[in-house]
């Protein structure tokens, strides 16, 4: 079973000053992003000593203080496991065979199964459940005296994503990082004292001088250890240098105490772009923006690539980690999805998938109302619960009923080894990485990635969908990672829209199919964080009642994107602007005709119907920020709401 890392925090300093407390201090920086373990590799004259613990950074700190380790240079990690249990022997830095090697890695080796058998077969033996102890046999084998080579080679070899940092026995004071779609950081601090370079540099593009020298680029003076560092993110290292570089994708930095050269894929010299930082601390956890749910929301694209990543294995789509043969799948007869709130929206939409694809009856239903009822269970049927928490109470009770009436339950959960997944009988894990805002955001699209997978999945069982189906799907279903970053890289037609609304008392929310299921996200996204009070009604119901609420000015938000209901969302959407509804509708793009129904329209890239809920979704979360934001909310921790909600 594929044992992927997703994003944890990476640390490294190599200066002057003892490199135990420098790497504590960063991975401290980090404790905000949720972790389960943490570990550091110190280069002492002895060689690397590498020392991880399950728990927290105080915990590793701790255990260091037993240690008298003097070492000035090193890395550390803080790993937040999804796949391989949260252990010491999983924890990172991993070394080589010989201990010679210890790297750190954030990211997903998608390739690490076939990198493993070639390795083992050259001798090399693996001792963690992880994808990335790969990195560090790589790494080894391609050792011949030069760190950067090393790691450029072991580089071109690996599939995924992946931000590095790697020490080496041979070569004290050096750290090697390089990345590709994972964070890499890299600063040089003059240190309070100053320096030669930090005075004199101006913060500019560089080649591959030295930082201390030419690339110290503004590295001025500042309270903070002298040397340099290497981060996945910025935080780590702001309280030394403010002047950065983020490594661009390909690229490898070599750091040493006086300062860091930079190379490219070729082995070459290359160009690097510096940053000065002027955030504050609170900005820079937010990684830059304002709030938790502005850095989640943009984290998006980021979790659909990951959650996606290493699931098409030689052309056929695996889930290995819920355990069911092609055959189970196959004899499945009923769904029943059971999650409470926007996990429960989640649910409707797969609700809708696995009726197309797979045309297996799916349930989808309250968790908090399924427990309490004798829903119709058999041993054919498979109850999937949908919770980021993996600790919300109705969702916990109803698992239970379920197994004890003898159903299968997989769970579909964001907290590795949280109750959900230790009592379902398999469990995909999404790839939202913690989540701090209440509302939201990134899990729900995690959830719906991986619950279009197991749509995708039980169709592909029951030869619904051929391979060349699947892998068309599949395709287009990666493509809404880029899609999203379109519709997050240009945002002034929903703050129009929301500026429009944001003085409501109320609000409706309409769409048909799984436009409908996006209009009840969309409403709970802005009741709960504006408090706005807003509704969502499948679109053919408005003449059944609630067009009764129309009157001059109230707005209708409308999911109003092409698909086989188009036509029909488009008439209620004239039966409410004849009532004198303000209209706002999520279109795609290139659909001028609907500018003559809406007051406001949002257009999104074009997809196929079934991915709608991914794309569409996102200007709806950007919505109701907009809106909390200028009725004077805090979106991050709206009134009444906790996070997880562990009671009934
Ligand atoms: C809304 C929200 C809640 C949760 C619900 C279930 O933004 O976050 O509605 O979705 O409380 O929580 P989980 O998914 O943790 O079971």
């Amino acid at each position: 079973m594929p044992q992927y890392e997703i994003m944890c925090g990476i640390v490294g300093y190599t200066g002057e000053s003892k490199a135990q407390k420098v790497l504590i201090e960063g991975l401290s920086r980090l404790e905000y992003r949720g972790y389960d373990s943490a570990g550091v590799a110190i280069q002492e004259t002895d060689g690397i000593h590498v020392i991880c613990r399950k728990g927290k950074v105080a915990e590793l700190a701790h255990t260091l203080g037993h240690f008298s380790l003097t070492g000035t240079c090193g890395i550390g990690h803080t790993r937040w496991a999804t796949h391989g249990k949260p252990s010491e022997v999983n924890a990172h830095p991993h070394t080589s065979c010989d201990g010679d090697i210890a790297i750190v890695h954030n990211g997903i080796i998608e390739n690490y199964a076939e990198l493993r058998d070639e390795l083992a077969i050259r001798g090399h033996v693996f001792t963690s459940e992880t994808d990335s102890e790969v990195v560090a046999h790589l790494i080894e084998d391609n050792y011949h005296g030069d760190l950067v080579e090393a790691v450029r080679l072991s580089a071109m070899r690996l599939i995924g994503s992946y931000g590095i940092a790697a020490v080496c026995e041979q070569e004290p004071g050096i750290i090697v990082a390089t990345r590709k779609d994972s964070p890499i950081v890299v600063g040089y601090a003059a240190g309070a004292e100053g320096g030669a370079g930090a005075a004199s540099a101006e913060a500019a593009s560089s080649a591959s001088a030295r930082n201390g020298a030419g690339a110290g680029a503004g590295a001025k003076a500042q309270k903070g250890v002298r040397g340099s560092f290497v981060a996945s993110d910025i935080i780590a290292m702001l309280d030394s240098t403010r002047d950065v570089v983020v490594l661009a994708d390909g690229q490898i930095a070599k750091l040493a105490p006086d300062g860091v050269e930079y190379f490219d894929m070729q082995g070459k010299s290359c160009e690097v772009t510096h940053t000065h930082i002027d955030w504050d601390l609170d900005l820079a956890e937010k990684g830059g923006y304002p709030d938790f749910m502005l850095k989640e929301i943009h984290e998006q694209p980021r979790v659909i690539r990951d959650t996606l990543a290493g699931r098409m294995v030689g052309g056929a789509l695996v889930i290995d980690e819920l355990d069911l043969s092609p055959e189970e799948l196959d004899l499945t007869d009923r769904v029943y999805v059971i999650a409470c709130g926007t996990s429960y929206h989640a649910g409707l939409i797969a609700k809708n998938l696995i009726e197309a694809w797979a045309r297996i009856p799916c349930e989808v239903e309250v968790a908090s109302e399924f427990r309490y009822r004798n829903p119709i269970i058999t041993p054919t049927t498979v109850v999937v619960a949908v919770s980021q928490s993996g600790e919300t109470a109705d969702t916990l009770a109803a698992i239970r009923d379920a197994r004890v009436k003898g159903a299968k339950v997989f769970g579909i959960t964001n907290v590795l080894g949280s109750p959900v997944a230790r009592e379902s009988d398999g469990v995909i894990y999404t790839k939202a990485n913690k989540e701090i805002a209440v509302a939201s955001t990134k899990s729900f699209i995690g959830q719906v990635v991986s619950l279009t997978l197991l749509a995708m999945l039980f169709a592909q069982a029951k030869g619904k969908l051929t391979t060349p189906q699947v892998r068309l799907l599949f395709r287009e279903l990666a493509d809404t990672a880029d899609q999203v970053e379109r519709i997050l890289s240009d945002t002034d037609a929903i703050r129009d829209a929301a500026l429009a609304c944001k003085d409501a008392e109320s609000a409706l929310f309409i769409g048909r199919g799984i436009g409908s299921a996006i209009s009840y996200e969309g409403a709970l996204k802005l009741k709960e964080i504006s408090y706005l009070h807003a509704e969502a009604y499948a679109a053919g119901e408005m003449k059944h009642g609630p067009i009764a609420l129309i009157d001059e000015g109230f707005p209708v938000i409308a999911i109003a994107t092409k698909s086989p209901t188009y036509d029909k969302v488009v008439s209620n959407l004239q039966e409410s602007r004849a009532r004198g509804a303000k209209i706002i509708a999520i279109a795609t793009e290139g659909d001028e005709d609907i500018k003559n129904y809406a007051d406001y329209v949002i257009y999104i890239p074009k997809v196929r119907d079934a991915f709608s809920a991914i794309t569409a979704t996102v200007p709806l979360q950007l919505l109701a920020r907009f809106v909390a934001i200028e009725r004077g909310c805090d979106v991050d921790q709206p009134r009444n709401l906790a996070k997880s909600v562990t009671v009934e």
